[in-house]
């Protein structure tokens, strides 16, 4: 699958505020400066989509991309929304902002009813978090499917890439039965983007259960 048109949207400071859920969306979530910008730039063939800064906290709101996509399997194009969410886990933030963060992720993730899945972005240069095991955890609590994504693979050595992402496995069998999807990616580079693409055109193609 090939994205063929992204366009923004619109931010909103809550879920109710989101366009409507007419179609099939994805949201990308992970540490503050984990690289969800660059990575959603990347998959979109467009270097100033969505805004990357080199200071942590830069996306705030719930930002919604319009995105077209082909697939050669299919005639007709796809329509879906993408979503970029502020990131966690940045030391500067006070309480009271972490507290709006936490409520306005918590409502956007289990009341939007079209979310098909999340992706969740892991650093991969380093080993496993406790920040990102206990995100997953909690998104597994709500039910909600994710699969991981790790980023910045072209700033590390592909044996300790291939280390922190055997670990992860490691950690999380631990607590789940099935793994979810991993990808490894470079937004720089574009590793992975395909193996991304291809994964977003199963979900797309794939009927949902109920
Ligand atoms: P917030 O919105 O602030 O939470 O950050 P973000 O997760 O959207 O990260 P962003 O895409 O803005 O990237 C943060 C920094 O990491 C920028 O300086 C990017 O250029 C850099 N970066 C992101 N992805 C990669 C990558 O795959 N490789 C390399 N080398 N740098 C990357
Ligand atoms: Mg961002």
């Amino acid at each position: 699958m090939e994205i063929t048109k992204a366009t923004y949207l619109l931010s909103s400071p809550s879920f109710n505020k989101c366009p409507d859920p007419d179609r099939a969306e994805f949201a990308f979530i992970g540490r503050s400066n984990v690289g969800k910008s660059s990575l959603i730039n990347m998959l979109c063939n467009n270097t100033s989509l969505a805004k990357t800064s080199a200071s942590p906290g830069k996306t705030q709101m719930i930002n919604h991309f319009d995105i077209v996509s082909r697939s050669k399997k299919v005639k007709e194009p796809f329509k879906w929304y993408l979503v970029d969410l502020p990131g966690y886990g940045y030391a500067k933030v006070s309480q009271s902002s972490r507290r709006m963060w936490e409520q306005m992720i918590e409502g956007y993730l289990r009341k939007r009813e079209n979310l098909v899945s999340v992706f969740v972005l892991v650093d991969a240069r380093h080993e496993p978090q406790k920040k990102d095991l206990e995100f997953m955890q909690q998104l597994g609590d709500w039910e909600i499917p994710f699969a991981v994504i790790f980023t910045k693979s072209d700033k590390e050595k592909p044996g300790v890439v291939k280390r922190n992402v055997e670990a992860m496995a490691t950690l999380m069998r631990e607590h789940w039965q099935f793994l979810p999807p991993f990808f490894v990616t470079s937004s720089t580079k574009k590793g992975g983007k395909q193996d991304v693409l291809d994964y977003l055109e199963q979900c797309l193609t794939t009927e949902p259960e109920d």
